[in-house]
């Protein structure tokens, strides 16, 4: 081995080493718990394996790809040459779950040819930092070869064992699906095709979506995913359960008939493995964002994290509706009788709700149905061209409500709903967002329901890929950030994009509201955790209070009052709405904590948890010194001990706990809390009582 060769100080890229041969080549993670070997078997084709705690993890998994008017690419390699180079940096998040990202790695290059014609190139980078490992293929410049059309990618994941897991189907369209807890002998996503509550889905194999989480029995959890999803097809992993074995199975397209297209050269995304030997650890783990580039927009401030409130959850409750003549509310489309209510999206109310906002120090409104079009939305197949993201409805004045927003400090965030019709917004993204960047608005949430149109396309192929991706680029032209909804799933790409702020991607609090199924049950947070929050920030919309839902005698939210407030701590997101009609906080002391809480923080700790049953996490707010915490548990009451070892040994704080009553359940009694002032400091330990489907919230306001 070659001993170090040359240092770049700057970036701390040191390389190692450089060899060529077939005999096969490893990398190391930093502290040496890591290992990932690769080499070309027999037939020459490319395989590798992971070792995690001196234990094989992913054992010999082959790699390859199929074309269109090509030969396959899977054995025949020789190794031409490979490089092992060292990088460690600290970044910095503009903001983000914490402030400074430790980003160190040890990465192999391997520089493959075919030894027969057409002898083609290929080369896989692979990364191995102490948080799990991720490898991407590099189609590098080469001659005869200008272009490629990918029908399959064969990325292998060889399992060491019949590990629990905790999934989503391979749905090509959509990720708000319950998740599911088995062992991987037993997936069967084909099983969940049929999904009354889901305008849009389309599972056509026995996949899974990512991230999923499994855990094997020594303990040892890891979450598979990918990260830097570029002008590229998203991926689903096949599993052939008999093998326990997964495979990368691409989103496909029913137009073009194949799942890639690109010129050479070209990198595919990043296919990641997050490992820890707690289930905590993942949720720490910062291995998605560090697979990406380095932020590519500078100076972001022009976005501040923010609470928001949002004319929203009165159109979920068939309170009020989207469109204009009163006709679309959700229960239209939930039980097929239009309940001609009233226009949500009017100047008085959403001044009614800034007037809340600016009382109860949140600065964001959301406002939908604002715009033309909503009298055509769910179930018209004909929704190009319909939908207008410049004219308001008659009933509400835009730039008034921007003015009275902005007399008490309260900005208006932007809807706009493109009913899947990708085409129309890419028409109108340049005057809308002009006009958004006229009025002083820095934020969208945008909006995708029901089938792509084109028919035959799907939210995560290819070509939505890059639509998604011009949206925030053409945002970010117009210092605009983008909360979408029915996105494109998250792949840490944040970090090259900071206005890519939040996103929906999993069954948010939207579905206690309708869905036909009775709801999100009590494990749904704790299982979303450890498995879509690992992608990034989820915008899922907490803080119901009125958890019976009086206007909805079928549904209801399945939590306490204390774990909709804990929901604020333990679901990260820059954006987090207070989702209530101002209407169910008034008077009710618990909203306290959500005046208080922070949204931008400095650390956060996760100080216990299991996948699927509990989890607490502290984060400090950046600033303030402030610290929150927030615990939930599934459908299990139990008791959690904490330490306040994190909080400054010299600092004191002004502490209220929020935690279920002795006699709080989620379905019994969900609104019984006890709201008191804890007198906690570093050095303290206490034991908090969660109740079944419950939760507990403390705030620490430190003293100056
Ligand atoms: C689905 C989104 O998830 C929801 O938040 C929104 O209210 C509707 N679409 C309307 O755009
Ligand atoms: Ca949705």
């Amino acid at each position: 081995m070659t001993r170090i060769l040359t240092i770049f100080t700057m970036l701390g890229v040191v390389v190692l080493t450089a060899c060529s041969g077939n005999s096969g080549t490893t990398v190391t993670s930093p502290s040496g718990n890591i290992e990932i070997s690769f080499k070309l078997n027999d037939q020459g084709a490319p395989v590798y394996a992971i070792q995690a705690m001196g234990k094989t993890v992913i054992d010999t998994s082959s790699m390859g790809f199929d074309f269109r008017d090509q030969p396959s690419m899977a054995e025949g390699f020789q190794i031409t040459g490979s490089t092992l180079q060292s990088f460690e940096e600290t970044w910095t998040m503009p903001w983000g779950e914490q402030r400074e990202v430790e980003n160190n790695y040890n990465e192999l290059v391997v520089h493959l040819k075919e030894t027969e014609a057409p002898n083609r190139k290929l080369d896989i980078y692979f990364r191995a930092y102490d948080d799990g490992v991720g490898f991407r293929y590099h189609f590098p410049e080469q001659s005869g070869v200008d272009s490629v059309i990918i029908m399959d990618e064969n990325t292998e994941f060889q399992l060491t064992g019949d590990h629990m897991a905790w999934w989503i189907p391979g749905d090509w369209d959509i990720y708000e699906h319950l998740y599911n807890t088995s062992k991987v002998s037993e997936i069967d996503a084909i099983k969940l095709r049929s999904n009354d509550n889901l305008a849009q889905t389309h599972i056509p194999e026995n996949a899974v979506n990512t991230p999923v989480t499994m855990r094997a029995d020594d303990g040892m959890h890891l979450s598979f995913h990918e990260a830097n999803l570029t002008d590229y097809a998203g991926m689903t992993l096949k599993v052939v359960p008999d093998e326990l074995t997964l495979v990368s199975e691409l989103v496909g397209s029913d137009i073009t008939g194949y799942k890639v297209k690109r010129a050479l050269p070209f990198s595919t995304p990043w296919r990641s493995i997050q490992i820890g030997e707690k289930a905590g650890d993942l949720i720490e783990s910062k291995l998605i964002v560090n697979l990406n580039e380095p932020n590519k927009l500078g100076d972001v401030s022009w976005f501040t994290p923010m609470k928001y409130v949002g004319i929203w959850w009165e159109m979920h409750l068939g309170v009020s509706t989207w469109d204009y003549e009163g006709t679309q509310d959700m229960t239209t489309f939930t039980e097929g009788n239009a309940s001609s209510v009233k226009h949500g999206a009017t100047t008085e109310n959403a001044k009614r709700y800034i007037d809340f906002a600016a009382e109860n120090n949140i600065k964001g409104l959301l406002v939908e149905g604002w715009n033309t079009g909503w009298d055509h939305w769910i179930g018209f197949e004909d929704r190009e061209g319909v939908f207008d993201f410049i004219t308001p409805y008659p009933d509400y004045d835009l730039e008034e409500v921007v003015r009275y927003g902005r007399e008490k400090g309260v900005e208006l965030i932007m809807h706009h709903e493109t009913s899947a019709a990708p085409r129309t917004y890419d028409q109108q993204m340049d005057t809308a967002y002009a006009l958004m960047e006229r009025l002083g608005i820095h934020s969208v949430k945008t909006g995708y329901v029901g089938k792509i149109i084109p028919k035959g396309e799907y939210h995560h192929g290819q070509w939505m890929v890059n639509h998604y991706r011009r949206a925030l680029e053409k945002g970010a032209a117009h210092q605009i950030a983008i909360n979408a909804h029915e996105p494109i799933k998250a792949t840490g790409l944040r970090r090259t994009y900071p206005n890519a702020i939040a996103r929906e991607g999993l069954r948010g609090q939207e579905f206690n509201a309708w869905a036909s199924d009775g709801g999100n049950p009590p494990e749904h947070l704790p299982i979303v955790a450890f498995t879509r929050m690992l992608a990034g920030p989820i915008d899922f919309t907490p803080g119901i209070f009125d958890i019976k839902l009086p206007q909805k005698p079928d549904n209801q939210v399945n939590t306490t009052l204390a774990q909709q407030l804990a929901l604020y701590v333990v679901i990260y997101s820059p954006i987090q709405m207070a989702a209530d009609l101002p209407q169910n906080y008034e008077g009710n002391p618990a909203l306290q904590f959500i005046r208080d809480v922070g949204v931008d923080w400095e650390q956060t700790k996760v100080l216990n948890g299991e996948v699927g049953d509990y989890v607490t996490i502290a984060r400090e707010e950046r600033e303030t010194g402030n610290w929150f915490v927030g615990g939930i548990t599934d459908e299990n009451e139990r008791s959690i001990t904490l330490s306040f070892d994190f909080l400054d040994d010299d600092a004191e704080y002004d502490a209220v706990i929020y935690r279920d009553a002795e006699d709080a359940h989620w379905d019994k009694n969900p609104t019984a809390i006890v709201i008191e002032e804890i007198d906690v400091d570093a050095g303290s330990e206490m034991t908090i009582e969660l109740a079944e489907g419950g939760g507990f919230a403390i705030s620490l306001l430190k003293r100056n």
